[in-house]
């Protein structure tokens, strides 16, 4: 499977990762260089070598008319076996027991993540930066560095007990892309840039998308953060600077990112459905992405004795609860729409105790459509559900927050077209499909013409322990990458 060889031995790159605590990235780079002198050596010697094959992809690349396709592409050399082992190793940072992993924004588990990451763009031979969330930014200056730039990227965070493949593909996959095209001899007219988002999932502060909302401007976002604490009443600017974020800064706008700075982003993900693995389908292109929206909802009741109140007396804030998570699965099958969906993940109660009548009830909804107007009306019929639901129990809605509505994200013509033709000229069954899960690239649309390439994953699993993607369909997923910022850094 191995189609190249750049491996970086599993312990250099722990005792790299132990040594940078004292957050020296020279030290810690010089350090690597070292140690792993022989291995580079020897990359330095496979990137000068004189391929034919090579010769007819540079041909490829500079626009020159094909007369091999196949043969010539397939010198996108993937050092897939090393890209495994990255995604391994990446997995044994989490706050839960393997296979499972949950790495939460900011957290030890996080930040020694993120340090592993900034190694890898380190060795790649990108410039690192990160701004004042924790997006990180790895950049390969083209021929034309004054170029808006084409970026990649997603993210490392990961939902509690969910599995090492979610966003980390789209990482790691677009290092070991950049690493392709550089053993490849290509050279990009415009800059090629990774980007490692901040906290896609919204566990820690119950916003999706953290970063790349931020990135794509949003003020209420950046003006709400400077509020918001976690379940633990730990500040977001608190959680940031003990990661090393936010130092000296309280206003958040300064992540936005200025208009024009990518012509293109491209994300590499698994595609956490089952459709491409049941079609036998390597590549999805994906056209569009479906609208999220989550909600808080606060019931209070008067609690109680579980044995002394008696059933006509009580207003029991669980059973309000309860009743509501219903409703929400029933707003959403009167859509009559297969593409609409609801989900109650949260559900808490107080005081939690098996023999006292709940007397508050806090629980979280995300529902998502790819028509926005029919997860509108579904937003709508939960509000009237829970206004309904204090009349008939007596309880308070004491909060109905919309925390997020956002619209769907269409892909660009112009960057699907880029990845049909990379898939084509690699040989690659593909499929136009949507996206039912949320990406960063929903809010890097915002901000610049956007696409998303899916590889498969394992009957379609994702956000457990048994998520799964084969190495080759990563591979396949990396070529198709690397193939599609080529082009895009040369228009
Ligand atoms: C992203 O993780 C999502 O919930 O779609
Ligand atoms: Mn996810
Ligand atoms: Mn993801």
């Amino acid at each position: 499977m191995i189609d190249n060889t750049i491996i970086l031995p599993r312990r250099t790159i722990m005792a790299a990762l132990q040594l940078s605590r004292s957050n020296d990235v020279t030290v810690v780079l010089l350090l690597l260089l070292c140690t792993i002198i022989t291995p580079f050596s020897s990359i330095s010697a496979q990137q000068h070598v004189k391929d034919p094959s090579i010769t007819s992809t540079m041909e490829q690349f500079s626009g020159y008319a094909i007369h091999e396709p196949h043969s010539s592409l397939s010198s996108l050399l993937v050092d897939a076996q090393g890209l495994q082992n990255q995604i391994d190793e990446l997995s044994a940072f989490s706050d839960s027991p393997a296979p499972s992993v949950t790495r939460v924004l900011y957290t030890d588990k996080d930040v020694l993540a993120r340090r592993y990451v900034k190694n890898l763009m380190g060795l790649a031979g990108l410039s690192v930066r990160e701004d004042t969330v924790g997006n990180i930014f790895g950049r390969w200056d083209g021929n034309e560095p004054e170029l808006a730039a084409v970026a990649t990227g997603s993210h490392i965070d990961a939902i509690p007990y969910s599995g090492k493949y979610d966003g980390v593909v789209g990482v790691l996959g677009a290092i070991e892309a950049i690493n392709v095209l550089k053993r490849s001899g290509f050279k990009p007219k415009r800059p090629l840039e990774i980007i490692l988002f901040t906290s896609e999932e919204p566990t820690r502060f119950g916003i999706g998308c953290l970063g790349s909302r931020l990135l794509s401007g949003s003020e209420s976002l950046a003006n709400a953060l400077s509020k918001a604490t976690d379940s633990q009443n730990i500040s977001f600017l608190d959680a940031a600077r003990s990661a090393g974020y936010a130092k000296d800064v309280d206003d958040l706008s300064s992540v936005f990112l200025k208009k024009g700075t990518y012509s293109a982003f491209v994300e590499l993900h698994i595609e956490q459905g089952p459709i491409l693995e049941a079609e036998g389908i390597s590549i999805g292109i994906v056209t569009a992405i479906a609208a999220p929206a989550s909600l808080k909802v606060d019931f209070e009741g008067n609690g109680g004795h579980a044995g002394a109140v008696l059933m006509p007396n009580r207003n029991d804030a669980g059973l309000a609860a309860a009743e509501l998570a219903l409703a929400v699965e029933k707003h959403v099958l009167e859509s009559g729409s297969i593409d609409t969906v609801g989900t109650v993940g949260i559900l808490e109660l107080h005081p939690g105790a098996i023999n006292s009548i709940p007397s508050k009830a806090h629980i979280e909804i995300d529902t998502r459509d790819i028509d926005e107007e029919r997860r509108n009306n579904v937003v709508e019929k939960i509000h009237q559900s829970a206004i309904r639901i204090t009349e008939t129990r007596g309880v308070k809605l004491s909060e109905f927050s919309i925390i997020n509505q956002d619209p769907p994200a269409l892909s660009s013509e112009a960057v699907i077209k880029a990845m049909e033709t990379a898939t084509r000229e690699l040989n690659l069954t593909s499929k136009l499909m949507i996206s039912r899960a949320y990406h960063d690239s929903l809010f890097m649309a915002r901000v610049s013409p956007m696409g998303m390439i899916f590889i498969p994953c394992y009957k379609g699993y994702s956000h457990k322990p048994e998520e799964f993607a084969s190495i080759q369909d990563m591979s396949n997923g990396v070529k198709v990458l690397a193939l599609t910022l080529a082009k895009l850094s040369l228009e």
